[in-house]
């Protein structure tokens, strides 16, 4: 059974591999002999031993050999090809295996590792600086000791809670894709700033430092989104003003309907076949 400290594969180290390892090296939760990391390319495994100090390694069967828990943290289609060879699944048999592949449900998962404790996972960038949000999903059958050595990987790394499967679809397209559409907002903003005469540094900084300090003041608090927002609102002032010209933007629907379009498409990346004309992801 896996333990808190078994040494962790993370198979196909790409943009979000490598948020979670840089994450779980910066917490100190992990020394960097505990994590494995795969990647084809001779380039990029010599940029993440030289980087993080990692094993980095070509054949992810020797990567899933040496660790009891295996991230799977290749894009959908090349973690479903991956789980198509049958020496990786043997490989695979006892061990607690976590994909975070957008779209492909915990069924299909257990169907192609039916011998492994399978958990989905979505976590998202912000891993990197430790303030990630991963939502885990467990298969029938994975143990609350398999899950909480999960929990452990991704609550180094951020928040980290459990829902059911049926929810990743609008989990992938709230949170995997969420930093990106925060990013857009944050650069509007900044935009507004420098609008009216500020430095473009000082405007992000003040506009980044302004959702990090809402998003704190939602989580501390547990509050309604629109009990502080009254709370900042002062009849016939500034606040008020801007938030009617947001609403005349129709900002609500705006964000509201792309999560649910990218719930829409995480849904259809996990298609069995075809997955479309390119790798896509979250
Ligand atoms: N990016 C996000 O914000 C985010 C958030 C949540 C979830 N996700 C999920 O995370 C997964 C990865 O996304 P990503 O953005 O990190 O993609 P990515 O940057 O392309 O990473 C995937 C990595 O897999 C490697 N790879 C491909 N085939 C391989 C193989 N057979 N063996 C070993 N390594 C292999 C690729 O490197 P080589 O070509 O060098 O092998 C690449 O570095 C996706 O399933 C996505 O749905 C992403």
């Amino acid at each position: 059974m896996a333990h808190a400290q078994s040494p962790i594969a993370i198979l196909g180290c790409g943009t979000m591999g490598e948020a979670i390892v840089a994450g779980l090296l910066a917490s100190g939760a992990r020394p960097p002999a505990d994590l494995l990391a795969t990647s084809r390319r001779e380039a990029r495994r010599e940029s993440l031993a030289t980087t993080y100090g990692v094993q980095a390694l070509e054949d992810n069967r020797a990567a899933i050999d040496g660790a009891e828990i295996v991230l799977l943290c290749l894009k959908p289609k090349g973690a479903l090809e991956l789980l198509s060879d049958p020496a990786i699944v043997t490989a695979l048999e006892g061990k607690v295996i976590v994909s975070i592949a957008a779209g492909v449900p915990l069924a299909r998962l257990r169907e192609r590792c039916p011998a492994s404790a399978c958990v989905r996972a979505m976590p998202n960038t912000p891993c990197t600086a430790g303030k990630g949000m991963t939502v885990l999903a467990r298969a029938p059958g994975v143990s609350d000791a398999q899950l909480e050595s999960v929990r452990d990987i991704f609550c180094a790394v951020g928040r980290c809670i459990e829902l059911d499967d049926a929810h990743m679809d609008a989990v992938t397209a709230l949170n995997g894709s969420g930093p990106g559409f925060v990013y857009v907002m944050i650069e509007a903003l900044t935009d507004g700033g420098v609008m009216m005469g500020l430095p473009r540094d000082r405007a992000v900084e003040i506009a980044a430092s302004v959702f990090e300090g809402a998003a704190s003041m939602v989580l501390a608090s547990g509050a309604h989104p629109a009990a502080l927002k009254d709370d900042v609102t002062t009849p016939a002032g500034c606040t008020i003003a801007g938030l009617l010209t947001m609403e005349d933007g129709r900002i609500r629907s705006v964000l509201a309907r792309a999560v649910q379009e990218a719930a829409a498409v995480a849904s259809r990346l996990g298609g069995d076949p075809p997955l479309g004309p390119s790798d896509q992801s979250a």
